[in-house]
């Protein structure tokens, strides 16, 4: 019996939604797990003695569809060397080649369930000896000491260092914060455990501790591990560890149900400097810009594609485009962005015809604020609460939240929109937490909240006051021209502020160090060009769900300022003056053609050729909603 997906489905369906979030159960398609099965085991079967000793484990096995179709596939191969596949050869599979550790136990028992199915005799599926287990698999990695005693009573196994040819699998993708596993003991043991870490970046590193050398491991699990701070250390240790071959990033496809965007990774326990990858990038796409193939199995089409391949088809009513490519490791571990031939050599242009990085023509690029107690200092901050506590004027401003920043400009009403209550005072230049003394209504209020407020531990122990905004700016940074973005957009969405507006943490802001309107205008225009557009899409790789990105600092301050634009004053005028009327149009047909005719400057500002705006067009009508 083969467990198909609706079995999967309904497995899954066994569970509340808080198990399914604190044990990670997202039960993965049949597609995704053949795909990752046959691309595992592929190279291994060598000689039939090999197929005699493999050992392929999945650590997170849940009701075993990973090892069920591992059965599958090595009974296939079974029958091809050996011309015969019956009970006895399917036992010594189950009792010899396939192993499963679940924390759950009525997985564990479905799994062993299904796998005894294979057997049609009943007497030997009863003594069947399984080496599927209970337990935390995450606990192997310090239980070194206690010694491997593979097939014998299932109760003595215990999985010891170096002993599986492959590694398959979905592991769970649960933050700590939400297991009730010690952070501090996985810290010791893992040294992926950084941050704020999730679990399935822990079963990498123990695929790494139990695979044999050479031995091979394939995952499916959350495409953050390519770019987020949190997973830099995992990147480093893959990079170190493991000779990465393949990588299948299937983003926002929504493949399946998982609480991820999930990506698969097939690689090898190796180090042998910076291999080849195959890199494929799956996207779902309204704007095809050449023609549509049609599929009923994506995966199965993408492993017969040619290995540089772009290419447009439709699966289950819905088109996506696939890229696929030979690339390598980026040098450097902060993110892992993989181009394509053609985007590396317009990025290289870009960069090349730079004066500067927006960076090092900035006085500041920062995120806002960031009170962390928003629900005290923010949330209830309307004109009405204001006025009904009295507080003391001199510590409300008004704040932009990424609601209030449009493409081009801000848009805040004193009747709609919030405020901060910001306790501090300025004196030379500097600024220190109000004396509450001074303002008795914003006081009462505060001791009000004082106990969410005090149980931030984290100010007290930087020696601040309770009452204190965990990552406050000087008010003259606010007060001075700046451009803002929202923290996370569908496009590049920045606006000018002219009136001084503080800024929450959703949103991250720019002050430039060359102060003139001229000068912020023309570089608002850049910023919002199709040009930056693309630069930023294809040189982040951080995509969240339905098309948005993040625009953080980290990635905002790469980009490219054309020599073209600091020493032509004729394009920077022109540009600066249509962005002027952008920052004022609210005529759809108006803010379309200024739009139209700044990306022309931009284009022209880069000496960008007819193939390379093509390049850029097509790449952002991909990422159209
Ligand atoms: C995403 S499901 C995958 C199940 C199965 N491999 C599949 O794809 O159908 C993750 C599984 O990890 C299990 N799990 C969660 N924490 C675990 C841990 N610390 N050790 C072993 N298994 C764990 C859950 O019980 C769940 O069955």
């Amino acid at each position: 019996m083969t467990l198909s997906e609706p079995t999967a489905y309904h497995h899954e369906q066994n569970y509340s939604a808080t198990d399914r979030k604190t044990l990670g159960i997202h039960y993965t398609p049949d597609s995704i797990v053949d795909y990752i099965v046959r691309q595992t085991l592929a190279p291994g079967f060598k000689s039939p003695d090999f197929l005699l000793k493999i050992k392929i484990l999945d650590p997170a096995c849940g009701s075993g569809l990973f090892l069920l179709k591992a059965f599958d596939i090595l009974a296939e191969e079974w029958t091809q060397q050996f011309g015969h596949f019956n009970d006895e050869d399917a036992c010594y599979l189950i009792e010899n080649c396939l192993f499963g550790i679940d924390i759950d136990e009525n997985a564990v028992h479905t799994a062993k369930q299904h796998l005894a199915a294979k057997i049609s005799d009943e007497n030997q599926r009863e003594k069947l000896k399984f080496h599927i287990i209970v337990q935390d698999a995450l606990s192997l990695k310090k239980s070194k000491q206690t010694q491997l005693d593979i097939g014998k009573n299932i109760d003595l196994i215990c999985f010891d260092g170096q002993q599986f040819d492959c590694i398959i699998g979905n592991p769970p993708y649960v933050r700590i914060q939400n297991t009730s596993l010690s952070k501090n003991e996985l810290q010791t043991t893992y040294q992926t455990a950084q941050g704020r870490f999730d679990l399935s970046s822990l079963f990498i590193e123990l695929a790494e501790f139990l695979l044999k050398q050479g031995g091979r491991v394939g995952f499916v699990i959350s495409n953050k591990i390519l770019t987020t701070a949190a997973t830099k250390t995992l990147r480093q240790f893959l990079a170190t560890q493991f000779c990465i071959e393949e990588i299948v990033d299937l983003s926002d496809t929504k493949l399946f149900n998982a609480a991820i965007l999930p990506l698969i990774l097939i690689a090898e326990r190796a180090v042998r400097g910076n291999n080849e990858i195959q890199y494929s990038h799956i996207i779902q796409t309204n704007y095809p810009t050449a023609p549509i193939l049609q599929t009923d199995n994506l995966l199965e089409f993408l492993k017969n594609l040619s290995p540089l391949a772009e290419t447009y088809v439709e699966y289950k009513h819905k088109c996506f485009q696939i890229r696929r490519f030979p690339t390598i490791l980026p040098k450097q571990h902060t993110t892992w962005a993989f181009h394509h031939h053609s985007e590396h050599k317009l990025l290289l242009k870009l960069k090349n015809l730079s004066a500067m990085t927006l960076e090092q023509m900035s006085e500041k690029i920062s995120v806002g604020l960031k009170t962390t107690a928003d629900s005290v200092f923010i949330k209830p901050m309307t004109q009405a609460f204001i006025t009904q506590h009295q507080f003391e004027s001199q510590l409300i401003f008004p704040v932009l939240e990424s609601e209030n920043v449009k493409r081009w400009r801000c848009d805040w009403q004193l009747d709609r929109d919030l405020s901060v209550l910001y306790p501090y005072t300025e004196s030379n230049n500097k600024v220190f937490p109000i004396d509450l003394i001074d303002y008795p209504h914003v006081a009462h209020y505060l001791q009000q909240h004082h106990s969410q407020l005090a149980a931030r531990t984290y100010l007290q122990q930087a020696r601040r006051q309770w009452y204190e905004i965990w990552v406050h700016h000087a008010p003259a940074s606010f007060r001075q021209r700046k451009i803002v973005t929202p923290d996370i957009s569908t496009r590049n969405c920045f606006a000018l502020d002219e009136q001084g507006f503080f800024v929450n943490g959703t949103c991250f802001f720019i002050i430039l160090k060359h102060d003139t309107l001229i000068f912020y205008h023309a570089i608002l225009g850049l910023l919002n060009s199709n040009v930056i557009e693309y630069f930023h899409k294809v040189s982040s790789g951080n995509t969240l769900y339905a098309k948005r990105f993040r625009y953080w600092a980290s990635y905002i301050k790469h980009y490219p300022i054309p020599k073209k634009l600091l020493d032509s004053m004729e394009l920077q005028t022109q540009l600066a003056q249509n962005t002027a009327q952008l920052t004022q149009a609210k005529n759809q047909a108006e803010i379309f053609e200024l739009e139209y005719c700044n990306n022309q400057l931009c284009y022209q500002l880069f000496d960008l050729t007819q193939d390379e705006i093509r390049e850029i067009e097509n790449k952002l009508a991909v990422f159209k909603l």
